[in-house]
């Protein structure tokens, strides 16, 4: 097959040179559990494509000896897990992308793990790739793995599949195994929407229908492997698409020079096109299209490049320039879908980072609505979503963002979730549509604003937020420092844990999720109080970091008073005024802090009171002289 090729070489370099140029590039992804044979598969699309260099071959055939998987066979699977530590474990743990070519096109393959909580890596892998290989173990067939591949695959808007049914030599080359899974693979690719499925027998190990068709299959007469993705037709619809710019950074050298540069996501873009900023909406017209080798005519998805406009126009990172007739959509509530990939669950609420784009912002999921079951494509109720879920969310952003869906644009509907704490990657998503509500619900003006409230009461309002064990003394301590600031005059409120879960919060017990939930209403009451003009006392055992950073948030800063009231589990549980400590002890009462549910104390607040030392008294005491203070309260 690379024979033609090779004979150029030697006859007509320049147009080796020329046709190798424009060969079409056809990027794709393999899916498939760890045994499936993905890395011997590209280990050996690499080798036949002899695009290995000798000393690669050299070092295969000493580690082939070495490890000793394939007697004296070279191990293909070698070739592709570099990384010492997954020979030794025998699986491949990251996304790794390869380039190899043929006579008729070029190859980009991101080689994508197959363990279980690596859907991540596939996720990333699969959103730049036109088609998906999916490897199926003839032995066993279509399994949970492989169904929740497709469904991946389908939904990040990959719309070609080949299904390598590999290993069919350990299967005596069986015809019927082969039919079994295609006619299982179709029916399931059918109900997800996967139109274009070509299942091909192969040994990814001994060559069958990889590159050339195999003797050994007398029953398929298509074609194999290589000659499939050599022939397969995606469309590429990039350039037809509204123009994107997603701002990476404003390039300013010097005052004469001012451009915007990141990578084309959509469209083309030439000097003198009408464009429009998003989200401010302010129009201009690009006067440049600026690149390291010179300006350009024009520029398309896919390139880098610095536009400059012809006007003075307020352009910063995360925005985005668009085609001024057909611009992105701007939202802060959306429908999506979210593939979890936290080791941690997710609860609604909790706020996390999202980015888009060139832009992060803060993001909490607001309500999930259901998540599928990957085997029966069933919805199913979704409080939390585990590792590796997918589910249909809402999920609200704290600032609006230009997005288009992602079915128009992967990038510019597609996204990741971040722990703020690990800024780890715990969930990726895809932008279905924004939320009607957001354009219809619009912040209300009113004559008298918060800081007029505070004024008429002679006070600087606060929260003051009491977090600890059951049982440390939060409540007693915070109801003493009301009523001293009550007698000095102060106008307070205190919101107490167990009171509002008499009320507001009647229907939430504590999960996890109901806690994040709890903590959620509760501080909305206290900004609302605080608005108000009140000096707020929260007393909540708020267990988790997350949730009080989130309290935090809403406030201004130096608003928000975070006071620990601090005593080990051994003395809340000694004393154990409620017998609560003593009920989850004896197993009937379950999810108890500090028992068999978590407390996450805070690393520095405002107040720390060690109350196992101190009275009731004067833990009351020392808060009133932190809050006494000259401009604490009162100037
Ligand atoms: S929080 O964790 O969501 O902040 P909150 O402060 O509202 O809790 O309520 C805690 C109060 O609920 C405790 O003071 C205790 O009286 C009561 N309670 C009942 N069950 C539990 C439980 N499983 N864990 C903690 N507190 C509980």
């Amino acid at each position: 097959m690379a024979h033609a090729m090779d004979d150029l070489v030697t006859e007509d370099i320049s147009e080796y040179l020329r046709r190798h140029e424009h060969k079409s590039m056809l990027r794709f992804i393999t899916c498939g559990s760890v045994d499936d044979g993905k890395s011997t598969l590209i280990g050996r699309l690499l080798y036949d494509s002899k695009l290995v260099f000798e000393d690669h071959l050299a070092a295969l055939e000493a580690d082939s000896k070495r490890v000793g998987t394939q007697g004296e066979g070279l191990d293909f699977a070698l070739l592709v897990d570099g990384l010492a530590a997954e020979r030794e474990q025998g699986i491949t743990i990251d996304v790794a992308y390869r380039f190899f070519t043929t006579d008729r096109r070029k190859f980009i393959v991101a080689d994508t793990p197959g363990h279980e909580q690596y859907t991540r890596n596939m996720v990333t892998g699969a959103s730049t790739a036109d088609l998906a290989v999916i490897l199926v173990d003839a032995r066993s067939g279509v399994v949970t793995q492989t169904r929740r591949h497709s469904y991946l695959v389908s939904l990040l808007g990959i719309r070609h599949v080949v299904v390598a049914v590999n290993k069919l030599d350990l299967v005596d080359y069986s015809e019927e195994v082969f039919r079994t899974i295609e006619t299982d693979y179709l029916a399931f690719a059918s109900q997800i929407g996967i139109d274009d499925v070509t299942c091909i027998p192969i040994s990814a190990l001994l060559g069958d229908n990889v590159t050339t068709r195999s003797d050994n299959t007398p029953f398929y007469d298509g074609p194999s492997l290589v000659q499939h993705l050599e022939e397969v037709v995606v469309d590429d619809d990039g350039p037809g698409k509204p123009f994107r710019l997603p701002v990476q950074w404003v390039n300013r050298p010097n005052l004469d020079f001012r451009g915007f540069s990141g990578q084309i996501v959509g469209g083309t873009v030439r000097p003198g096109d009408r464009v429009r900023v998003v989200p401010s909406g302010t129009e201009s017209t690009v006067a440049r299209i600026v690149t390291a080798d010179g300006d350009l005519d024009e520029a398309a998805a896919g390139q880098s490049v610095t536009l400059t406009l012809a006007d003075e126009v307020d352009v910063s990172r995360g925005d985005v320039i668009a085609q001024a007739t057909d611009p992105p959509e701007v939202a802060d509530q959306f429908e999506c879908h979210l593939v979890w990939m936290g080791e941690e669950p997710m609860l609604p609420g909790r706020p996390y980072l999202l980015k888009i784009g060139t832009r992060t912002v803060g993001a909490t999921v607001t309500h999930p609505k259901y998540k599928i079951n990957i085997n029966t494509l069933e919805h199913e109720p979704a409080p939390t979503l585990e590792l590796n879920e997918i589910a249909v969310c809402n999920i609200s952003t704290d600032r609006p963002i230009p997005f288009d869906p992602y079915v128009d644009n992967r990038d510019m509907g597609g996204f990741i979730l971040i722990d703020r704490y690990t800024n780890a990657t715990i969930g990726a998503g895809l932008l279905t549509f924004e939320l009607r509500r957001s354009q219809n619900v619009h912040w209300q003006a009113t004559l008298i604003d918060g800081a007029a409230r505070a004024r008429s009461l002679h006070q600087h309002p606060k929260v003051l937020w009491f977090t600890g064990l059951s049982g440390a003394g939060k409540s007693t301590i915070a109801s003493l420092v009301e009523r001293r600031l009550h007698d000095l005059g102060f106008h307070t409120y205190l919101l107490d844990g167990d009171n509002l879960r008499h009320g507001l919060n009647r229907d939430l017990g504590f999960t996890d999720a109901d806690r994040v939930e709890n903590i959620r209403r509760a501080a909305e009451v206290g900004r609302i109080l605080v608005d108000g003009g009140l000096v707020v006392l929260a007393s909540f055992i708020s267990p988790f970091r997350s949730e009080r950073q989130m309290a935090r948030d809403l406030f201004d800063d130096g608003q928000f008073i975070e006071v620990h009231i601090d005593v080990p589990l051994a003395v809340a549980e000694e004393r154990d005024r409620k017998g609560l400590y003593a009920k989850a002890r004896r197993g009937e009462l379950s999810n108890f802090t500090g028992i068999d549910s978590p407390y996450e104390p805070p690393r520095s607040p405002e107040i720390h009171i060690d109350a196992s030392a101190t009275s009731t008294e004067d833990s009351a005491e020392r808060i009133v002289a932190y809050l006494l203070e000259p401009g604490v309260l009162r100037d």
